[in-house]
């Protein structure tokens, strides 16, 4: 049971894996039997093949993306005590270790790992009574940084205890049966009932019940919820990759999001949005906090906003946000987008930010998570889960609750007719079928990403909201192919990246619509020329009958015409076709490329 749940969570990081199940020796006393593997859950899967653990039916288990010390059998969690009676897993960092551990080695313990986990089985077994939760709460009062622990004690036989700050842990309740894990997707295939566990908080876990306490011992209070998708949803269904799968969800990805937005008088209603309308109106500026794929959202996002609302937006990756002390009152607005809704930067911005007398909107995918909890108000996407390390629906559903968030702003400011936001919404409607549209085509994008396997490097040209999309391209195909590929804005490449023009050289350039701002096609069509004749080998995503970059274009992608704005929902399409099959021609492991992790939530 413990493997199954790994597997599902395996996404967050697969530098190694590790078990821990409560068992009884043959002397009848109850130990601890451990195995763990550097390398991907399969290694360790493999082991316990040739040399099973014996039956238990209280376990921990943990896969890991490293943080202190590399990916090796003795840095993989679970770690252990001294007398081997306490085994802990942990996400996180926790940063006062070396002091810890300093202190650990005066008092005579031996530390077999480099890793900051491993104090904390020490210190367990140090502080342990007979009361697991009490030991875990005294401990973590000790401990500096962000973490979510779980441990076993040997002599706590059904017990396990966990506990965490500022990094994702859930109770999955069963029946007769309990579990934890720092995403549902472990326990989904058992329980659909969950809850929330809240910041400083340790959970004593036993097959009859939940006990729940804050880090000084009182009773703590929690939130229990149903999560609305099942397991199934979790599972590849038949595709060779949960991207493959993700990339086909997109259409309904997209409507399910639009879903119930949209009042019988065709206003917009974000009835989650717990924001008054009357702050939303005095609100005098925006800013777009996100990270990776989720930045690239916003980045489309303040186009949105600033041309519908007339309100200034500024857009920053969140890693940055606090270190540049921004400016930020009572009147600003913080968006913060998230599809985990654990990203470590961008929830330390949101909580700054708020801080400063910010008011914070979440738009994000997990329901349950840190992010959303501590915002003022969220806007749920709702794409399912997405396993794949590379973002694909998520993205298109945050570009949608961001496009959202752009029309309600200006319905209640007044900035747009409602008729004008009836038309967009009417337009976003069509989405679904457009993505649907473009994903029968893909063929030919296909081929042309298994003949560029071997290219060195491959550059993205976008103007306007094709920009972003072209850094989106970009970051898929080197997370996912592992080369040299960049983004750019088409205008700025003759200001320097002109030179890395070379013969051959592949640049996918995205081409806003001929139609509405014209003069944006035509300078980028200029700019087609260029690179062309300084021998790029030009990729060129054009909307359907538009002729004009047809001479120009070594290989032409269409998509079906939509208005300038909405175009990243379906230009965005070919480009994580493109990456995912040019990586998987490489031979690449297309769902956990390499030193990547899901979910990032250390700083
Ligand atoms: O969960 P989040 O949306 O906060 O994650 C942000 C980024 O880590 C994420 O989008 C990342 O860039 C993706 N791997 C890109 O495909």
């Amino acid at each position: 049971m413990v493997i199954a749940g790994l597997r599902r969570l395996e996404y967050r990081g697969y530098d190694s894996a590790g078990v821990a199940v409560q068992t009884r020796g043959a002397d009848g006393q109850w130990l601890l039997a451990t195995d763990k593997r550097a390398g991907k859950l399969v290694n360790l899967e493999k082991s316990l093949a040739e040399t099973p653990l014996a039956a238990g039916t209280t376990g921990i288990g943990h896969t890991r993306w490293a943080t202190h010390g590399g990916p090796t059998d003795a840095n993989a969690h679970p770690h252990l005590d001294d007398h081997r009676k306490v085994a802990v897993v942990h996400n996180g960092i926790i940063e006062n270790f070396a002091k810890l551990r300093a202190d650990l080695a005066d008092r005579g313990h031996t530390l077999r790992s480099e890793t900051d986990t491993e104090v904390v089985a020490h210190l367990l077994a140090e502080a342990y009574d007979g009361d697991l939760a009490g030991a875990m709460r005294a401990v973590c009062r000790r401990l500096d940084g962000a973490f979510t622990l779980v441990a076993v004690h040997a002599d706590a036989p059904g017990t396990v205890v966990g506990a965490r700050r500022n990094s994702p842990l859930v109770v999955g309740v069963g029946d007769g049966e309990n579990f934890l894990a720092s995403d549902v997707a472990a326990f989904i295939a058992h329980t659909r009932e969950a809850i929330e566990l809240g910041q400083d908080q340790v959970v004593e876990l036993r097959p009859d019940g939940v006990t729940v306490t804050n880090f000084d011992g009182t009773p703590a209070e929690v939130r229990e919820y149903h999560v609305d998708w099942d397991a199934s949803a979790a599972e590849k269904g038949g595709y060779d990759y949960f991207m493959l799968k993700e990339i086909a969800e997109q259409p309904k990805a997209v409507a399910d999001t639009l879903l119930g937005r949209i009042g019988t008088d065709g206003r917009l209603t974000l009835d989650e949005l717990r924001i008054p309308d009357q702050v939303l109106r005095e609100v005098d500026k925006v800013v777009i906090v996100a990270c990776g794929t989720a930045f690239h959202a916003g980045m489309i996002a303040k186009y949105a906003i600033e041309h519908w609302t007339r309100i200034p937006c500024e857009v920053e990756v969140a890693s940055e946000f606090r270190y540049r002390d921004p400016i930020l009152d009572d009147r600003t607005l913080v968006v913060a987008i998230s599809q985990s809704g654990e990203t470590m930067d961008t929830l330390m911005a949101l909580r700054h930010a708020r801080e400063q007398g910010a008011k914070v909107l979440a738009i994000c995918n997990t329901n349950g998570s840190t992010i959303p909890r501590e915002s003022d108000a969220v806007l749920y996407t709702h794409a399912g889960p997405e396993v794949a390390v590379a973002s694909t629906k998520a993205f298109l559903t945050q570009l949608v609750a961001c496009y959202l968030v752009a029309l309600y702003l200006g319905q209640v400011r007044g900035t747009k007719w409602g008729d004008e936001i009836t038309s967009v919404i009417r337009e976003l409607g069509d989405a679904p079928r457009q993505v649907e549209q473009v994903l029968g085509t893909m063929e030919p994008v296909r081929a042309l990403a298994r003949s560029l396997a071997d290219a060195r490097s491959v550059l993205f040209l976008g103007r306007h909201v094709g920009y972003p999309v072209a850094l989106e391209g970009a970051l898929k195909l080197k997370e996912l192919a592992y080369m040299h590929a960049e983004g750019f804005a088409a205008g700025e490449l003759k200001h320097g990246p002109i030179a890395l023009i070379e013969e051959g050289l592949p640049v996918v350039v995205v081409v806003p619509s001929p139609r509405g701002r014209s003069i944006l096609h035509d300078k980028i069509v200029s700019n087609i020329q260029e690179i062309r004749a300084r021998g790029a080998r030009t990729i060129v995503i054009a909307e359907e009958g538009d002729e004009a970059v047809v001479p120009y274009a070594d290989h032409l992608i269409r998509i079906p015409a939509t208005p300038t704005l909405l175009q990243p929902l379906v230009s965005t399409v070919p480009l994580q076709v493109f990456a995912c099959e040019l990586a998987t021609a490489k031979g690449h492991e297309v769902d956990q490329p390499r030193n990547l992790a899901k979910s990032v939530t250390v700083e």
